[in-house]
């Protein structure tokens, strides 16, 4: 009588447990369903291929310079910065950039508006670090850089939020409503020329639609909320193509910002956010924090699984381990042999009980060491 019941309930939950996934969908588009399980991409782990496989970082790498308070700063935050991309130097391959949001004057974080600015730190030592202050791209108030080469222009663009505005002598913030404008510059030095704005919003990520096989000068932009915008090129005009269907409301459990857009070798599209269910749940930043979505098309169904992709721990090569209070500004380093494999990942984080703030990149599975071993680092 009993094994009428258990048997076919038995089977059920043997089924359930095997079949971890029926299509690539249920790997999160960042691997491919074999025989009911998930094959992750190097960089990306789990049974359903949605958290980062991070590995430990280096104290000290990155862009670490909180300490740095000069006799001329208002305030004592020393060069903290907020996250930066990682671009590597087109024509010198073991010299690698780190463009930064970096605040001035010692102002920090807090008066990260309007003493935010765009900087340029070069690191000689591979691609996570450390980097070293090189270069002021762009002056107050910059903030929010996207920073990618553009095949078809043949030139870096940069999307960033800001104005041009006289600082005050002391640390403080203003309240602005951000728009988002576009420069360009032939290499990443410079010379970059004046930014063009083209919408009102913020947290812009760009990535050019150009492909050696589709050679466009498209321009795919999200921006805040996950909205995402094409452009026929950068100047253009730039139409909204996507609207989430969730609740993008502040405080909701889908509510998220600061999205890092890409394209993977599969032609998928994925959003790494920072995902403010921390702020929604608990009232404070901390500590699931990391969130990723994915579409099999720019336009399409995204999906958001309600799951951590990384959260504010970082664990460090001497074994040691940090939680953050805040954790934000996610953005990914790829291999540039049309894999787009995940190298590393930066982010801009807090401690608990400090108000200075830094870059933390760290590498992504075992390609970052390897990587690294072909340059001779
Ligand atoms: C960053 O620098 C601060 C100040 O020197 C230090 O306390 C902190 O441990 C450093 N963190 C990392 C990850 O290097
Ligand atoms: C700190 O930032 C200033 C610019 O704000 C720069 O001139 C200086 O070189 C930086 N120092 C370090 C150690 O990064
Ligand atoms: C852009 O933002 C600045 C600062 O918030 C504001 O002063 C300016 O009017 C905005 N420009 C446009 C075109 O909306
Ligand atoms: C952008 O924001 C400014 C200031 O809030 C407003 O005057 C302007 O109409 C907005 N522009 C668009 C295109 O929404
Ligand atoms: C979206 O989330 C906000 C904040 O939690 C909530 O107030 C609002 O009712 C939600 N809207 C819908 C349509 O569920
Ligand atoms: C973050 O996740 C790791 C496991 O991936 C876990 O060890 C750590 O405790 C988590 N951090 C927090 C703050 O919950
Ligand atoms: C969107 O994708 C999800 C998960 O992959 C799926 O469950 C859902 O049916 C799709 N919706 C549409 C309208 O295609
Ligand atoms: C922060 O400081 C408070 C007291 O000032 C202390 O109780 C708490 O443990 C500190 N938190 C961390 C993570 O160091």
């Amino acid at each position: 009588m009993f094994s009428f019941i258990l048997v076919p309930v038995l089977l059920l939950v043997l089924t359930h447990l095997i079949q971890a996934c029926a299509s690539d969908d249920d790997c999160s588009l960042n691997g491919l369903c074999v025989q009911n399980t998930c094959i992750c991409d190097p960089g990306w782990t789990s049974s359903d291929c949605g958290k980062l496989d991070l590995y430990p970082a280096t104290r000290y790498t990155g862009y670490n310079w909180t300490h740095v308070n000069l006799p001329s700063y208002y305030g004592t935050k020393g060069n903290s910065s907020w996250g930066g991309q990682i671009i590597q130097d087109r024509t010198d391959r073991t010299l690698f950039h780190l463009i930064l949001e970096h605040f001035s004057w010692g102002c920090g974080l807090s008066a990260w508006r309007p003493f935010s600015v765009i900087a340029r730190a070069e690191s000689r030592t591979g691609p996570a670090g450390p980097y070293h202050y090189a270069q002021e791209l762009y002056g107050a108030f910059r903030h929010n850089p996207s920073t990618v080469w553009s095949e078809a222009d043949n030139a870096y663009l940069m999307y960033t939020i800001g104005i041009e505005t006289e600082l005050p002598t002391t640390c403080r913030s203003f309240k602005w409503a951000n728009n988002i404008s576009v420069a360009t510059a032939p290499d990443i030095r410079g010379p970059w020329n004046k930014f063009t704005p083209i919408m009102n919003g913020t947290n812009p990520s760009a990535w050019p639609l150009w492909t050696s096989e589709s050679p466009t000068s498209d321009i795919a932009l999200a921006v805040e909320d996950n909205v995402i915008f094409q452009a026929p090129d950068f100047e253009g005009i730039y139409d909204k193509i996507k609207i989430q269907t969730w609740n993008t409301s502040d405080n909701s459990p889908t509510w998220t910002e600061d999205p890092f857009l890409w394209r993977d070798k599969r032609g998928n599209w994925h959003i790494l956010a920072h995902w403010m269910i921390d702020i929604a749940e608990r009232g404070e930043k901390y500590p699931r924090v990391g969130a990723h979505l994915y579409s099999r098309d720019l336009s399409g169904n995204w999906t958001f699984k309600l799951q951590e992709a990384y959260n504010t721990t970082v664990v460090f090569t001497d074994g040691g381990r940090t939680d953050y209070m805040r954790r934000e500004r996610p953005k990914l380093f790829f291999s540039d042999d049309g894999e787009m494999t995940l190298l590393y990942f930066s982010s801009g984080v807090q401690e608990f009980n400090s108000s200075a703030t830094y870059t933390v990149i760290q590498p992504l599975g075992q390609r970052a060491k390897e990587y690294e071993e072909a340059l001779r680092f």
